[in-house]
């Protein structure tokens, strides 16, 4: 590793410390936590290191992966990785040594330097991003906040995420909004097909479109961007929200390369951050007109702040969160989002060739990244997912929603290449007893 490289790790890992030099006990907890992570391998960050599987056990032994179960379902919650289990449990103890004083004069302060980690990773301003705890929180809080009156038409697609679907439900029931539905025919590598589904239900009433960036059934990337600029074509003032829930620190993107005005995430997903950790992002320009879920003493302010009134809330979560954001830089987003797809396709393109394996599941970058949901004919979807875990303790999800039917696979940075064949073995005998 050149020296320039070398600095910039120490830059990227030096941050949390030097966010947290609030009091010398925190300082020390940090630069404590900091040692760790240099045992990062001395790769230059230009070199590709997608299928460099010496890369790779480093990633994985920074995990406490289980040794009997394969864990299959990260889509679900993540893991986290050592550092930042390390940290909550520090910052958690620190916290109950004098829990106000620490937390509320001390700890607070470390989320204004998490808000600017987390916009450098989302590429905004810190000041149009607010923490909380998951992508519903983020996601309703706007559906909720926006002002919308009867007739207001809305449009989404029946392969959006319940807790989504039902909150735009309960304002059609409350304000009498207009839900416009989408029935989108999946996977698709057609930007022009999906983009039109979106356009066939704009009219003139349409005040709002909600775009899920990854859709969670099946792993579709859905043309974000692209459909953004048609809607601006069409009408400037329309709001468009963004699910980023499966999207955030999996693929390589900024939040505003997307166009939209709002984008929630949840933390504990992708980013590996503690359970129970989110981001919303607002557009400088729309937060005044978005009402706080949980009122504060300005409700219309422009301060991004106004949303996190949320209570007492956990401190040393938000602190480890800046360690998963470390953890994240030092693999790198572009190296992330290649190892992911790398993963998914790897299994898949073996299994293609069992026989009554089918894939619900594109795989071209531009279009998938780690979540792939596959079926076997003659099999239903919950007699495939527990045979899985029953023949090789293979833990995954079964997925019956509208038109997607299949077992969800979904891999992470820390999965071992032997896992994936073992899975491709399993699906290989479980279709010879079919
Ligand atoms: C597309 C999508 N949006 C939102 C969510 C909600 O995430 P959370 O439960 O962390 O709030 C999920 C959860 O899996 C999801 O897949």
């Amino acid at each position: 590793m050149d020296r320039n490289s070398r600095r910039d790790f120490v830059k990227i890992l030096g941050g949390v410390a030097g966010v947290l030099s609030i009091s010398p006990s925190i300082e020390t907890v940090a630069k404590e936590l900091d040692k760790k992570l240099y045992h990062i391998p001395q790769i230059p960050f230009d070199e590709d290191v997608t299928k460099n599987e010496d890369y790779w056990v480093w990633v994985q032994q920074s995990y406490t992966i289980s040794p009997n179960v394969i864990n299959f379902n990260n889509g679900g919650v993540s893991p986290q990785p050592v550092i930042v289990q390390d940290a909550l449990d520090r910052y958690n103890r620190l916290s109950n040594e004098a829990p106000s004083y620490y937390m509320w004069r001390t700890l607070d302060e470390g989320r204004e330097g998490l808000r600017l980690k987390l916009a450098d990773l989302a590429g905004t301003s810190p000041e149009e991003i607010a923490i909380n705890r998951n992508a519903t929180e983020a996601l309703e809080t706007v559906i909720f906040g926006l002002n919308l009156k009867k007739g207001d038409e809305v449009v989404l697609t029946k392969q959006d995420y319940p807790n989504m679907i039902h909150a735009w439900r309960q304002r059609e029931k409350r304000d009498g909004i207009v839900l416009k539905w989408i029935n989108l025919d999946l996977p698709s590598e057609d930007i022009e097909y999906l983009v039109r589904k979106y356009e066939e239900q704009m009219t003139d009433k349409t005040k709002v479109v909600m775009i899920t960036h990854l859709i969670n059934w099946c792993g579709q990337l859905l043309p974000a961007k692209q459909i953004s600029q048609m809607i601006r074509r069409k009408n400037k003032n329309i709001y468009i929200l963004i699910d980023g829930a499966h999207s955030f620190a999996h693929f390589d993107f900024k939040i505003p390369d997307l166009e939209g005005d709002f984008f929630g995430t949840s933390l504990h997903k992708w980013l590996s951050a503690p359970f129970g950790t989110g981001m919303m992002y607002i557009k400088k320009e729309r937060i005044s007109e978005i009402w706080t879920m949980f009122a504060s003493d300005n409700p219309q302010s422009s301060d991004i702040r106004k949303f996190e009134v949320l209570g007492t809330r956990s401190f040393p979560t938000e602190m480890a969160t800046g360690y998963a954001v470390n953890f994240h830089n030092a693999i790198g987003s572009l190296r992330k989002q290649k190892r992911l797809h790398y993963l998914k396709n790897y299994w898949v393109e073996k299994a293609m060739n069992i026989k009554g394996f089918s894939v619900q599941t594109s795989l071209h970058l531009d279009f998938s990244g780690a979540i792939a949901t596959f079926a076997l004919k003659g099999m239903t979807v919950a007699d495939l997912s527990s045979a899985l875990f029953k023949k090789a303790r293979i833990h995954t999800t079964g997925i019956n929603w509208e038109n997607i039917n299949g077992v969800r696979v979904t891999p992470h940075v820390y999965t071992q290449l032997k896992d994936l064949d073992r899975l491709v073995d399993t699906i290989y005998h479980i279709s010879k007893e079919i």
